[in-house]
C-alpha cells in the first residue's frame, strides 16, 4: 500500500473502533444506534483485513437476530430506554418466528452475508476456514431458503420486497415512485392537505441530525410508516401480506446481490463437502435468466426492477441498472450498454463517480440520500463486478475516486458526485470499512 494512505487507513480503523458496541458495530453514532444487516456485512469485509476475530463476531452477532423461519432482520435493536420507540414501532414479536430474547425489525435487507463470510474465510488458514464455514453455513442456507420460499411464491427466481428499507437504497426513485402510486391512506391524505406533516419531525431521528433536504419528505416518511403498520397488522406473515397488499417489488439490486451470494454459497458448500439444496440452485438459475431476459429494457438499454403484481418494469433510472455487473449476469451486449452509461456524462460519468441516479435524469438531486449522491458501498459493489470481469481500468477509477473522497473529507455517509462535498452522517462505518478493503488492493 502507498505510504500516503497509511494515515487514511488509521482514520478508517478509528471510525470502526469508535462505532464498536461490544460484539457489533453501529453504522454511525447517534443517527444509527442499532445493528444493521448489510452494514455489518460491509463492516466485516473491512475488519477481516486486520481483526479477523472481530469480523467473525460482527457476523455471529448478526445471526443472533435470525428468525426461526430463516429470516434475517435488517435491524437488531439496541437496549435502553432511548430506543423504546423503535422497538415498539415494529412489534416483531407479533410473529411466532421472532426471537424471544431481543427485539428486531420484521423485514430484511440485501443479502451481503455470503460475501462477508467468504471475505473472512479468505483470510483464514484452511482448517480454520472450514470450521468458520461449518459454523455459519446452516444459518446462511436457512436465510437463502427463506428468501426463495417466502419471497418467490411464483417460483420465478426473483425475490420480492415489501418495504423500501429492504432494498437498502431506501428512497431510490423506483421505490418512491411505486410508493406514491400505491394508495395513500386516508389519514396521510389529510395530513398532507392540512400541512400537519411537520408533526412527523417529532419522531424523526434523521432530520434532527441531517439537513432535512437530504432526506425523504415527512409525507414519504409517513407512507413508510404506514407500510410498517400494515405489515405488523399481518403479523409479518407473507401469505396474509400478499393476499391484500399490492405493494411488492422484485428489486434489481437485491436480486443481483442474491445471485452473487449464491455463487459464494456454492464455494462455501464445496469447501466443507456439502451439497447446496437443489431449490437454491434451481431458483438461482431461473433468476439469472429472469434478470437478463425480463428485467432488461432493450429500448433504453437499461435494467429495471419490476412490480411483482403487474409484472411491469419500473422504468425509473437509478444506479441499480449497473448491479448486474456485480452479479456477473449481463450478456455481452448488455454489459457494453452499461459501460456506455458509466462513460456517459449525462449518466454516471461525474467528477466523482458513481452517482446513485444518472445526473441528467429529473429525479437527480445532488445531496439527497439515494437520489444522486455517490455512496462508497454502491461504488464497491460495481467496481468489484467490473474487476472480476477484467474491466480493471474502470474498476480502478471507481476505487481511486472513492478513496480520494474519503481521504479529502472523512468517512461520510455519502458525497456529491459532482463536487465531492461530504453529506449525511459523519464517521459512517461502511465507508470506513470498504475504504480499508479498497486500500488493501492498491
Ligand atoms: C440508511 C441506508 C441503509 C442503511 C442504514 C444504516 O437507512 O439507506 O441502507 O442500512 O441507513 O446505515
Amino acid at each position: 500500500m502507498d505510504d500516503k494512505y497509511a494515515t487514511l487507513l488509521e482514520t478508517c480503523k478509528q471510525v470502526l473502533a469508535d462505532n464498536q458496541r461490544g460484539n457489533y458495530t453501529v453504522p454511525a453514532e447517534g443517527l444509527y444506534p442499532h445493528q444493521w444487516l448489510w452494514d455489518s456485512c460491509f463492516i466485516a469485509i473491512g475488519l477481516a483485513h486486520y481483526d479477523i476475530e472481530r469480523a467473525k463476531k460482527e457476523i455471529l452477532s448478526l445471526l443472533r437476530g435470525q428468525w426461526a423461519n430463516g429470516m434475517l432482520p435488517n435491524m437488531i435493536f439496541a437496549d435502553g430506554d432511548q430506543n423504546k420507540q423503535d422497538r415498539n414501532m415494529w412489534q416483531s414479536k407479533r410473529s411466532a418466528f421472532a426471537p424471544d430474547s431481543f427485539y428486531t425489525s420484521g423485514i430484511t435487507q440485501p443479502p451481503m452475508l455470503a460475501e462477508a463470510i467468504v471475505s473472512i474465510g479468505k483470510k483464514l488458514p484452511k482448517e480454520e476456514r472450514r470450521q468458520w464455514y461449518q459454523t455459519v453455513y446452516p444459518a446462511l442456507i436457512a436465510y437463502h431458503e427463506w428468501l426463495y420460499i417466502e419471497r418467490d411464491p411464483h417460483e420465478e427466481g426473483l425475490v420480492l420486497l415489501i418495504h423500501p428499507w429492504e432494498c437498502g437504497l431506501d428512497n431510490t426513485p423506483p421505490w418512491i415512485h411505486q410508493l406514491r402510486q400505491h394508495h395513500t391512506p386516508w389519514w396521510v391524505g389529510i395530513v398532507e392537505k392540512t400541512h400537519l406533516d411537520i408533526v412527523a419531525n417529532i419522531f424523526r431521528r434523521d432530520t434532527a441530525r441531517i439537513p432535512p433536504g437530504q432526506r425523504i419528505s415527512n409525507i414519504e416518511a409517513l407512507l413508510y410508516y404506514d407500510v410498517i403498520r400494515r405489515l405488523r397488522r399481518k403479523r409479518w406473515d407473507i401469505d396474509s401480506i400478499l393476499s391484500r397488499s399490492h405493494f411488492a417489488i422484485q428489486d434489481l439490486t437485491f436480486n443481483c446481490i442474491l445471485l452473487r451470494a449464491h455463487d459464494h454459497v456454492r464455494t462455501i458448500a464445496r469447501s466443507i463437502g456439502h451439497e447446496v439444496p437443489e431449490l437454491l440452485n434451481e431458483r438461482a438459475r431461473l433468476g439469472r435468466h429472469a434478470i437478463t431476459e425480463k428485467l432488461w429494457d432493450a429500448f433504453s438499454g437499461q435494467f429495471y426492477s419490476r412490480n411483482f403484481v403487474t409484472h411491469k418494469l419500473i422504468k425509473e433510472p437509478s444506479i441499480a441498472t449497473l448491479m448486474p455487473l456485480y452479479a456477473g449476469v449481463s450478456n455481452e451486449a448488455q454489459t457494453a450498454s452499461l459501460l456506455g452509461l458509466i462513460k456517459s456524462h449525462d449518466n454516471f460519468a461525474t467528477a466523482f463517480p458513481l452517482p446513485t441516479v444518472p445526473v441528467s435524469y429529473s429525479w437527480y438531486s445532488e445531496l439527497k440520500y439515494w437520489q444522486g449522491p455517490t455512496w462508497i458501498n454502491t461504488n464497491w459493489l460495481i467496481a468489484n463486478g467490473l474487476e472480476r470481469q477484467g474491466l480493471s481500468e474502470q474498476s480502478a477509477a471507481i476505487y481511486e475516486s472513492s478513496i480520494k473522497l474519503v481521504a479529502t473529507s472523512g468517512c461520510f455517509e455519502y458525497f456529491s458526485a459532482k463536487t465531492g462535498e461530504p453529506a449525511g452522517a459523519k464517521n459512517f462505518s461502511w465507508s470506513a470499512a470498504l475504504i480499508i478493503d479498497m486500500l488493501n488492493k492498491s
